[in-house]
């Protein structure tokens, strides 16, 4: 933050405090007033002047500390189509609060979950207990013949992982034709993914789901502008769908065949291959201080850095342990067990640290906000 923006917001702040000091204020100039009989303007120069002192003490006593959680570095509001969006310059976190809360919870969310009818008492009751539910929509991808009203049953597909690509695509065809104007983005995500809904949304909610795109954690590997993994979840915008369908898919850009690098043709890399194909550009995830926010292993994992070595040369940006593993508005992780996924909803949803949000809540800007390729 620059000096002048500190300054600005600072006297902000302490006109604010000043019109909170207003009795004491009076009582000081009456004070002043029944003992010297001072003159009305230089009183006025008075209150003035203890505004700029309280000004000044905040400049020279931490301004960081006392206005951090309440400033941003960048960020004006522009209010276009109902989307608020952040550029440069700086305003106040107050400003913002309600209305982009608003917003961001706004962004429609269809959320995909690939399972298989055995893990339906396991996997899918932890998924549906905690994350499926804040999705606006969610199915559960299987092929079984029990009738719900989230299962999406894909019964000419066999159930097993060489044919998920096969199963995936007929789900993207079955969205595209019966939910296309119901969802802003679709998430894919695996029955032992978790995702925190709410901060995808605030991620999400920076970007238009009018244009093509799709993000997620990024492998630079197999496709030239890479592929999102599969279990940390990808999402995909509702132009990118339609761009996938309609021009991938109907074009004949998509069909599946061997490729010798990946001949079990994963369903991860055919999506990425099919959407490059389609046109939909690779956006950011990463926070503003580069941290992922999808991650393709659990939380331990990419805490300790105790992560298989092929990952350190395949994600296209670099891999960190410790904090900077992840983001604080973090929104996946892979391969959670059902009681990880039932104890990490419960630290986030249902505990708390007394006075932690006191400072520094939703601050902004939050994401690195780009198109990457
Ligand atoms: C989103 O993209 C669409 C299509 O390009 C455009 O018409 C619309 O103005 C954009 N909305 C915002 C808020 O930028
Ligand atoms: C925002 O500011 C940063 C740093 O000052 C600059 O690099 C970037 O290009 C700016 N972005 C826009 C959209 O003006
Ligand atoms: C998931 O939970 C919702 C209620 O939030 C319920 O209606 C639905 O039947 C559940 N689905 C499964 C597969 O248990």
């Amino acid at each position: 933050m620059t000096r002048m923006a500190r300054l600005r917001l600072s006297l902000l702040g302490s006109s604010r405090k000043c019109s909170g000091f207003g009795r004491l204020m009076s009582e000081i100039s009456e004070y002043f007033a029944r003992f010297r009989q001072i003159k009305v303007h230089v009183r006025t120069l008075f209150l003035v002047l203890a505004c700029s002192v309280i000004t000044l003490l905040y400049l020279t006593h931490g301004v960081t500390n006392s206005f951090a959680g309440l400033s941003v570095s960048a960020g004006s509001v522009v209010q276009r189509n109902g989307h608020i969006r952040v550029e440069n310059e700086t305003v106040s976190r107050r400003k913002l609060d309600k209305s982009y809360i608003d917003e961001v919870k706004r962004v429609r969310l269809l959320c995909i979950i690939l399972t298989m009818e055995k893990d339906i008492p396991t996997k899918v009751a932890a998924v549906n207990q905690t994350w499926a539910s804040r999705c606006d929509i969610h199915f559960y991808v299987l092929n079984s013949k029990i009738r719900k009203s989230d299962f999406l049953n894909i019964n000419d597909v066999p159930d097993d992982r060489f044919h998920l690509v096969h199963k995936i695509q007929e789900v993207y065809k079955i969205i595209h034709k019966l939910y296309l104007n119901d969802f802003d983005y679709v998430l894919k995500a695996d029955d032992d993914t978790y995702i925190v809904v709410e901060n995808l949304k605030f991620l999400l909610w920076h970007y238009n789901s009018s244009e093509p795109g799709y993000l997620g954690f990024h492998f630079n590997k197999f496709v030239s502008s890479g592929y999102m993994s599969g279990g940390a979840g990808y999402v995909i915008s509702n132009r990118g769908l339609r761009n996938m369908i309609e021009r991938g898919y109907n074009g004949g850009l998509c069909l599946i065949v061997k490729h010798n690098d990946d001949p079990e043709n994963s369903e991860d890399i055919e999506t990425g291959r099919c959407l490059e194909a389609s046109g939909v550009p690779v956006l950011s995830s990463l926070d503003v201080e580069g941290r992922e926010t999808f991650h393709p292993y659990q939380l331990e994992k990419h805490l300790f850095g105790n992560l298989p070595g092929y990952i350190y040369s395949w994600a296209k940006n670099p891999i960190e342990k410790g904090a900077r593993c992840c983001a604080k508005y973090v929104i996946s992780f892979h391969y959670m067990t059902p009681d990880a996924i039932l104890f990490v909803d419960h630290l986030l949803y249902y505990t708390d640290v007394f006075s932690k949000h006191l400072n520094g809540e939703n601050t902004l800007p939050a994401f690195k906000i780009e198109r990457v390729k």
